[in-house]
C-alpha cells in the first residue's frame, strides 16, 4: 500500500492544485535505532516505530524519512550498506517494514527510505568480489587508480571524515576511492552496470510501497573522469569549505550527476502513484543547489538547503538565505527547510543554545516559511543534544578525528517518551544503545499533558498549516522589520513576525488577530498594525479581511 505523496498523474492543470504531501505536508525524520524499541534489546526498531504511529498522526505528520534500514556492519551506522534489498536485523525484517509501511499508509503517512548510492560497505558482495583481483567482474563497480610514481595517492582529494580519500589496496596494488571511511568504498557511477543495479534497487522498494527516497550525498556520486585535483578554497568560499581547505569541484558535484538524477526521476514518475526524491545536496551556495531541481522538475522534488541549516539563528542571516531561494528557485520547484538532523545536531542546542524561547521561534519559522519543513525526531519537544563522553563515541567521525565537537552521537540519542526507567523507549532494565538525556526535563508524556508545551505549539502550528492553504502554498513576501526581527507575509491572509533577538522590539504588521504565539499567552490577541514583541517571541497573524 502506498500513500501518495504526489498528486495522481493528471494531464490537466488541476493536478497542480491538488494537495501534495511532499509540498504541503510536514515530513519527519526518524533515526530508527533511537525512536522506539519493541523487543527490549535497547535498540530502536521498525516495530517500535509502528507502535508509535499514534504520536505522529496526532502531531499531523504526512511522511517519514527513516535513516538507513538496510543490512550494514554499522561502521557508519547504516551508511555503509552491505545489501540494498533487505532490512538490518537489528531493526527487524522485510515483513516488519511492509507492516510499518501499511500501518503508516492507513493513517495517511508515507514512508521514505534512505538510499546510499555513493558508496557501499566494504562487506558488500560487489566490493568483496571487486577486491579479489584486477580482472574481477565487479572491479569497475568502484573507483580504482594506480599510485602516483612516488607511491602516493592518485590525487589530492580529501575524505569528508579526514585524511586522504584514497586507500591503498595492497593485494592488487591500486588505490580505491573512499570519500568517507575506508570501509565505505565509492561506487563508480560512470559504469552503466552500476546504474542498472540501482534501477533495480529503486524498483524493488517502490514495489514494496515505499513513498520515496532521501538520497545520501546525492551531489557526490559522479567524480571527475580524469580524477583532477580539487582546487584550494578561496576567501569567498563558505566557512565550512575554507575549513576543509579544498573546494570539492572534481571529487563531487560534477555536471553528469544530473543524468543520474533524471534517470531516477523517470523511474519515480513511472510509478503509480508517483514517488518522491529528496536529495542530500550538501552544497553551500544557492547557485550550486538550484540545478538539482532539474529543468522543468525532472530531477529532485526537494533538495536540502545546507546554507540554511548552517546559518545562525539570526534574522538577517536566515532572511538572506530565504530571499535568495525565493529569487533563484526555478519554475514551480519547491523549497525545503530543516533545522536539525543526525549529522548537524539538534536545533534546540545548535541554533537556540538550549534556550527554549529561541527553539520555539525556530520551530515557528520552519512551520510557516514557504517550503516543506522536515522535523527531526524530538524537535517537537525542543529536545537538546545530549552531552556524551567523546572517548566512548560510537560515531566514526568522532573516533577518527578525535574532535569532540564532531561527535554525532549527541544528536542520535533515544526519544524520551516518558520519565520512567527506560524512558518509554525500551524496557526498564535494558541498556539503550546510546544514553538518554534528562528524561524528567524533556519527554513526550509530560509535554502532551501541558497545553503550553513546545509539543502543543508544534501540534497547533501544523494544524494551522493544514487548515489554511495560505500557510502551505501561499506566496512569501518579506515585510519590513527592525534589525533582529524578521517578518513576512504568506498568501493573502497570513503574516509571521519573529523577534529573533534578546531585546524587546516593535514590528509593523498587518492588522488582524494572533493565531498562534510562541509564548501562547498572546494567542487570540487583536493586532492593530504594530506589535511589541518580547525577546525571542514569534507570532502568526491571521490578517483581518479588508
Ligand atoms: C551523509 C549522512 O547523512 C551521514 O550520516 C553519513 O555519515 C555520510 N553521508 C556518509 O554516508
Ligand atoms: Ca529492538
Amino acid at each position: 500500500m502506498v500513500t501518495p505523496l504526489s498528486s495522481p498523474r493528471c494531464v490537466s492543470c488541476s493536478a497542480m492544485t491538488a494537495r501534495t504531501a511532499w509540498r504541503d505536508g510536514v515530513l519527519y525524520q526518524i533515526y530508527p535505532r533511537s525512536f522506539a524499541d519493541s523487543n527490549g534489546d535497547g535498540i530502536g526498531d521498525l516495530r517500535g516505530i509502528l507502535g508509535r504511529l499514534d504520536h505522529l498522526e496526532w502531531l499531523g505528520i504526512d511522511a517519514l524519512w527513516l535513516n538507513p534500514t538496510m543490512p550494514s556492519p554499522n561502521d557508519d551506522w547504516g551508511y555503509d550498506v552491505a545489501d540494498y534489498c533487505a532490512v538490518h536485523p537489528d531493526l527487524g525484517t522485510l515483513d516488519d517494514l511492509d507492516a510499518l509501511v501499511a500501518a503508516a499508509a492507513e493513517r495517511g503517512i508515507g514512508v521514505l527510505l534512505d538510499l546510499v548510492p555513493n558508496h557501499t560497505s566494504d562487506q558488500h558482495e560487489w566490493f568483496v568480489e571487486a577486491a579479489s583481483g584486477r580482472d574481477a567482474p565487479h572491479r569497475d563497480f568502484y573507483v580504482w587508480a594506480d599510485p602516483r610514481p612516488d607511491g602516493g595517492p592518485p590525487n589530492n582529494w580529501l575524505s569528508n571524515f579526514g585524511g586522504s580519500a584514497w586507500q591503498l589496496h595492497e593485494p592488487t596494488g591500486q588505490f580505491y576511492l573512499n570519500n568517507f571511511l575506508p570501509s565505505q568504498p565509492d561506487l563508480n557511477w560512470w559504469n552503466e552496470d552500476v546504474r542498472a543495479a540501482f534501477d533495480e534497487v529503486l524498483e524493488f522498494w517502490f514495489a514494496r510501497g515505499i513513498a520515496g527516497f532521501r538520497i545520501d550525498v546525492c551531489h557526490a556520486i559522479i567524480k571527475d573522469r580524469e580524477l583532477r585535483d580539487d582546487p584550494a578554497a578561496t576567501p569567498e568560499d563558505h566557512p565550512l569549505i575554507r575549513e576543509r581547505g579544498h573546494k570539492q569541484m572534481f571529487s563531487m558535484n560534477r555536471p553528469e550527476v544530473h543524468d543520474v538524477l533524471r534517470r531516477w526521476r523517470g523511474i519515480a514518475d513511472a510509478q503509480d502513484p508517483r514517488r518522491v526524491l529528496v536529495g542530500e545536496t550538501y552544497v553551500l551556495d544557492l547557485d550550486s543547489l538550484m540545478p538539482y531541481y532539474g529543468q522543468g522538475e525532472d530531477e529532485l522534488h526537494l533538495a536540502f538547503n545546507f546554507l540554511f541549516v548552517h546559518a545562525e539563528l539570526d534574522a538577517e542571516a536566515l532572511r538572506a538565505v530565504v530571499e535568495g531561494v525565493e529569487q533563484k528557485l526555478p519554475g514551480a520547484s519547491w523549497p525545503v527547510y530543516t533545522g536539525s538532523n543526525h549529522d548537524a545536531g539538534r536545533l534546540m542546542t545548535r541554533w537556540a543554545g538550549d534556550d527554549e524561547r529561541r527553539a520555539r521561534v525556530a520551530l515557528m519559522m520552519l512551520l510557516t516559511l514557504r517550503g516543506t519543513p522536515f522535523l527531526y525526531y524530538g524537535d517537537e519537544l525542543a529536545l537538546p543534544d545530549v552531552p556524551l563522553d567523546p572517548a566512548t563515541a560510537l560515531d566514526p567521525v568522532a573516533r577518527r578525528t578525535g574532535d569532540a565537537s564532531r561527535n554525532r552521537d549527541v544528536c542520535r540519542t533515544p526519544m524520551p517518551w516518558t520519565d520512567e526507567p527506560g524512558g518509554g523507549f525500551t524496557t526498564a532494565d535494558a541498556k539503550p544503545w546510546l544514553a538518554f538525556g534528562d528524561l524528567a526535563a524533556c519527554n513526550v508524556a509530560a509535554q502532551r499533558a501541558d497545553p503550553g508545551s513546545v509539543l502543543h505549539l508544534v501540534h497547533d502550528l501544523i494544524a494551522l498549516r493544514r487548515e489554511h492553504a495560505d500557510l502551505t502554498s501561499g506566496s512569501y513576501a518579506t515585510l519590513p522589520a527592525a534589525a533582529g526581527a524578521w517578518a513576512w507575509r504568506r498568501g493573502e491572509r497570513f503574516a509571521v513576525a519573529l523577534n529573533m533577538s534578546g531585546a524587546e522590539l516593535e514590528v509593523d504588521v498587518p492588522a488582524g488577530r494572533i493565531a498562534v504565539a510562541t509564548d501562547r499567552a498572546r494567542d487570540g490577541e487583536c493586532v492593530a498594525g504594530s506589535l511589541r514583541l518580547g525577546p525571542y517571541v514569534g507570532v502568526v497573524i491571521e490578517i483581518a479581511p479588508e
